[in-house]
């Protein structure tokens, strides 16, 4: 951990509202929320969450079509379905030991839930903590870990990194460097995602989603169910047909 990295960030570190609590469960809905959306448009979105299910036993006793519904727009909907089976299991079972045990969780929110919730020494080591990494070459103690996240979102960019504003910047290797274009997430405009989400917006709105293919895997998923030779959201009589 650098003295140089601890000060930018006081000085230049984002005030986001995860950031103001320990409580595990907060945690691993902002995590899950962040593992493919981006920070502004999660805020508002995990507030809202967190308005209408303050608590996991409060996430646990809601049905799957509404958290599948107060998700719509955030995206990769799959993650609505593990969040509230992790709500589920935790409420049952309490927190695991191993929290990769948890639906959704993997070896990045499990290290995220335990150094922000648990106090435990590990580094969520995301896209942007690894780039950091490997262009400065350091190893970062996991206190570090909100640092890094400014720091990769807003100074050590994928493309045109602003080493000029770097606090890292006089002992880092690749200082002055700059990157290819990398795509981050697959095209959505005619792909499967975009059929998925399509069909199940249909479910939602009580309309026949057609497109059995997209149907079969959101029924794999866990996003919708059949229910009297009809589909609907799971746990509910929203239905089509
Ligand atoms: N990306 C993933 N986790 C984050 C966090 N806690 N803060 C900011 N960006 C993140």
């Amino acid at each position: 951990m650098t003295a140089e990295l601890v000060a930018w960030y006081r000085s230049n570190g984002r005030d986001l509202p995860w950031r103001r609590t320990t409580d595990p469960y907060r945690i691993l809905v902002s995590e899950i929320m962040l593992q493919q959306t981006q920070v502004d448009r999660v805020v508002p979105r995990y507030l809202r969450f967190l308005e209408r299910w303050p608590t996991v036993e409060a996430l646990a006793a809601t049905t799957t079509a509404d958290v599948i519904l107060e998700w719509q727009g955030l995206g990769y909907n799959r993650r609505a379905v593990n969040l509230h089976r992790a709500a589920r299991a935790v409420a049952e079972h309490g927190w695991p030991e191993d929290l990769t045990e948890l639906p959704g969780v993997g070896p990045y929110t499990a290290a995220a839930i335990a150094n922000f919730a648990f106090g435990r020494d590990v580094l969520p080591v995301d896209v942007n903590i690894r780039r950091v990494q490997e262009r400065t070459q350091q190893t970062f103690d996991p206190a570090c870990a909100q640092a890094l996240f400014d720091l990769g979102a807003t100074i050590c960019l994928a493309r045109i990194p602003r080493c000029g504003e770097c606090p890292l910047t006089r002992d880092c290797p690749s200082r002055g460097r700059r990157y290819e274009p990398q795509r981050k997430q697959s095209r959505f405009e005619g792909s499967f995602r975009q059929r998925r989400s399509n069909a199940l917006r249909a479910v939602a709105g009580g309309r026949d989603p057609g497109d059995p293919e997209a149907v079969e895997s959101l029924l794999a998923d866990g996003l919708v169910e059949r229910a009297g030779g009809r589909v609907v959201l799971p746990e509910t009589g929203v239905r089509y047909g």
